[in-house]
């Protein structure tokens, strides 16, 4: 079959990581010539790039005087941040095509006549780029005033205030005073939707936002109407901005045009704090910023990863924290008499579970592990059951476990891994729509279909995925042929150099899932040793939809709940298990079914105890589809050996993503540990250690903090809050103290292992503050 059809191309293009040195804007021939190259060798080896370096003939140049070595094509402002000169800009940004339309870049050439545009002027020999002389300063100053001259001064009711590009600049490259005493313009506000805020009179035309749309997004709802003065940046007719990725306009907007409409007027940049963490939405593992004021998420912002979101989020994972702070389940809950669930402390919920659990043998005991459920949790719980005697530990998301099944962890990951798509030159999908299972993973395939010539073939339901690609069709006889060789796109697959399959895990959870992995497999197989690609690569690739499935599997969860439907058990631990695929009418009547989450959909309301769990912005780790996992200093959940199928390691996810906001003091895996100790005492996490620990951390906290005391009595750490401080008004500890505690804040069974950790106090002391404040 012939390619399908005519793709965008910007005349100007990019490889793919914006910080590496290869990373240079080059003219169109000049980067054809040089992929070229690429291509030839089709494992591009740092030779490969060395050797194509050394033939390209650095030209060098001069910013500020100081020489700098750059590859032909490069412009001025990309010399420039080579030597560490920022250059300021508006309209550039470095993974959309270059517009040149904002001038804000124009830096004087020594011996030109004019300012150029850095951002638009590639580098010539021995050119002097002068970054700080008069003419660059006078320009910079024109420019300004020309975008001030109708920009509005509301920058006390702007929610760009503090974050704002142009605000920024200005008070850097700008001047004081403006010539212009004309009105400014007015531009009336475009309704895009429930998520994005326009006030377009703040627009400085950049077409940022134009360009994501129709080069990242895939999308050509948003243009420009209009010329000169009236130039205005909407949608031509009033619709909506469609798109999974829409929220990231807010992000590349530089001024407060863009914005979000749900956090409009809630905070200020500066009153929040700002949390790494990972995104749970899909199995993806976008690395987000949790912005967060007094326990209370404020918004959601996406996090640099160039192997994995680069610097996008889907909306789904933007918008979506306003869940977080209704409806949470905060209390530990048990039913009583008359079926009614009824709140309770959680040393009752905790003794009650840890005494169900011991009254029970091994193999009455089972747990199912939601889509959510993190890694600690899945560790903790796997513990639990296993010194219960049990290995009845399940997950809602089902997995064809037969044959090799899940024994080899490469087929169940994304091996070849969210990045590697642009190395690829064939894609077969397999019955998945990665635009709506993993937006940030489609719109990487997107990106290699845009600018490395990738080829997408789809066995599946034809569906928008903002590329165009080969529909197949939706019949697994089609697979069939694809696997025997008689289906006429073998003849591509067969050409294609570095192929990849891709499977959806929905497919995998018909009854004929396992006939559907196994066909692909063979599919796999085949494209691999036709194309003769090397070793390492991997054809075969599963694309999850839920964030902990990889984590355990890993763990050795079984996929699915076929074991608990036979086997129905006495107790049944439910992780975040929301989905009901167990309800009561599964098991005995005087079954006992415990509950451990944060919302609670379907699970909770079925269960006898109810254990409020921290949110995915609470705890952390994950392992994403394609196998990334904690940083280190995280316990590695695959026992410490990162490419036990020859796997290459991949970069940890960084994350320092804890934070309490409501519910559970806890994290999920710290109250397993709690009823592991309550039930099964071991030695494991050698509690006795860390409770000396955590108790002298916290009384060294509380010397911070006087108005909470801490006191270990009677088996329990109690955190009491006192009206009357010390009369000293110096700090209080348990000891010393002379105020007399009125209210226990918290307390929760202390010996022998109970275990408290510092996040306890922590989040004691921000909802303190968040009280104050
Ligand atoms: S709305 Fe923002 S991103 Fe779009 S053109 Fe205007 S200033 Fe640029
Ligand atoms: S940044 Fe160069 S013209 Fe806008």
């Amino acid at each position: 079959m012939e390619p399908l059809a005519f793709k965008l191309r910007s005349p100007l293009f990019w490889s793919r990581r914006p910080n590496s040195e290869s990373v240079m804007l080059r003219l169109p021939t000049v980067g054809r010539a040089l992929a070229g190259a690429a291509k030839g060798s089709l494992a591009p080896s740092n030779t490969a790039r060395i050797s194509v370096r050394a033939a390209s003939n650095m030209v060098e140049v001069f910013v500020d005087g100081k020489p700098v070595e750059v590859e032909p094509g490069t412009t001025v402002l990309q010399a420039c941040e080579k030597v560490g000169v920022q250059i300021p800009r508006f309209c550039y940004h470095e993974r959309l095509s270059v517009a040149g339309n904002c001038r804000m870049c124009l830096v004087e050439i020594e011996k030109a006549p004019k300012p150029v545009a850095a951002c638009a002027m590639p580098v010539m020999k021995g050119w002097n780029i002068l970054t700080n002389s008069e003419k660059t300063r006078k320009a910079r100053e024109g420019v300004m005033e020309f975008l001030l001259a109708n920009h509005p001064l509301d920058c006390p009711i702007c929610d760009q205030g503090g974050e704002c590009d142009l605000q920024d600049q200005s008070m850097q490259f700008g001047s004081d005073r403006s010539r212009f005493t004309e009105g400014k313009r007015a531009v009336e506000d475009k309704n895009i939707g429930p998520l994005i805020k326009t006030i377009m009179t703040r627009c400085i035309q950049c077409t940022r936002c134009v360009r994501f749309a129709s080069e990242i997004a895939g999308v050509e709802d948003l243009g420009t109407t209009g010329r000169g003065n009236n130039l205005q940046i909407g949608t031509y007719v009033e619709k909506m901005f469609m798109s999974e990725l829409s929220g990231n306009v807010i992000d590349v907007c530089p001024v407060g045009a863009l914005t979000s409409k749900p956090y409009a007027f809630t905070a200020r940049p500066w009153e929040t704090r700002k949390t790494e963490s990972i995104d749970v939405l899909d199995a993806v593992g976008s690395n987000i910023i949790v912005s967060t004021r007094g326990g209370e998420v404020m918004r959601v912002m996406p996090r640099l990863n160039e192997d994995v979101n680069e610097e996008w989020i889907s909306d789904k994972t933007r918008f979506a924290y306003d869940g977080l702070k209704r409806q949470r389940l905060t209390q530990p809950m048990v039913k009583d008499d008359s079926g009614q669930l009824t709140a309770t402390t959680w040393e009752d919920a905790l003794t009650r579970v840890a005494g169900a659990l011991q009254s029970v043998q091994g193999s009455e005991v089972a747990a199912i592990a939601g889509g959510m459920a993190d890694a600690e949790a899945l560790v903790s719980l796997k513990d639990l059951l296993n010194r219960l005697n049990s290995e009845n530990l399940c997950t809602e998301e089902v997995f064809p476990m037969a044959g090799a099944g899940t024994d080899l962890r490469s087929n169940y990951l994304l091996n070849s891994r969210i990045a590697g798509i642009e190395d690829c030159d064939l894609l077969l999908l397999v019955g998945t729509n990665p635009r709506y299972e993993a937006p940030l993973f489609n719109a990487r395939i997107r990106k290699s279909w845009l600018h490395n010539e990738l080829r997408v073939a789809m066995v599946g339901h034809n569906v928008d995925l903002s590329y165009t690609y080969d529909h197949l069709g939706e019949d697994t006889a089609v697979l069939k042929e694809l696997a025997n060789g008689t289906h006429p796109f073998c003849q591509v697959l067969s050409a294609a150099k570095r192929p990849v399959v891709v499977v959806g895990s929905s497919a995998l959870q018909r009854d004929d899932g396992a006939a559907i992995l196994s066909t692909v497999s063979t599919i796999a197989q085949n494209a691999r040793t036709s194309s003769g690609v090397e070793e390492g690569w991997k054809v075969l690739n599963v694309l999850h939809r839920v964030a902990s499935q990889v984590a355990a599997l890993d763990l050795g969860y079984k996929a699915g709940v076929d074991a608990i439907r036979k086997n129905p058990p006495k107790v049944l631990f439910l992780l975040g298990a929301d989905d009901g695929c167990i309800t009561r009418a599964d098991l005995p009547k005087d079954s006992l079914i415990i509950y451990q989450g944060h919302h609670g959909d379907t699970g909770a309301p079925m269960a006898d105890i109810i254990l409020p769990g921290a949110a995915y912005t609470e705890k952390m780790p994950y392992v994403n589809t394609e196998r990334r996992e904690p940083a280190p200093g995280a316990r590695h959940i695959s026992g410490g050996e990162p490419g036990p199928h020859n796997l290459t390691p991949l970069v940890p996810q960084h994350s320092k993503g804890r934070y309490m906001t409501a519910g559970s003091f806890l994290s999920d895996g710290q109250v397993v540990k709690t009823i592991t100790e309550g039930a099964a005492p071991c030695t494991v996490y050698s509690f006795r250690n860390q409770k000396r620990f955590i108790v002298n951390r916290i009384k060294r906290r509380a010397l911070w903090l006087p108005g909470v005391i801490i006191r270990w009595a009677d088996g329990f750490l109690l955190l009491y809050s006192i009206t009357h401080a010390s009369t000293t008004g110096g700090p209080t500890t348990p000891r010393n103290s002379s105020a007399r505690p009125n209210k226990v804040l918290y307390s929760v069974a202390a010996p022998p292992n109970c275990l408290i950790t510092a996040r306890t106090w922590q989040f004691e002391e921000a909802r303190q503050r968040g009280q104050e404040g």
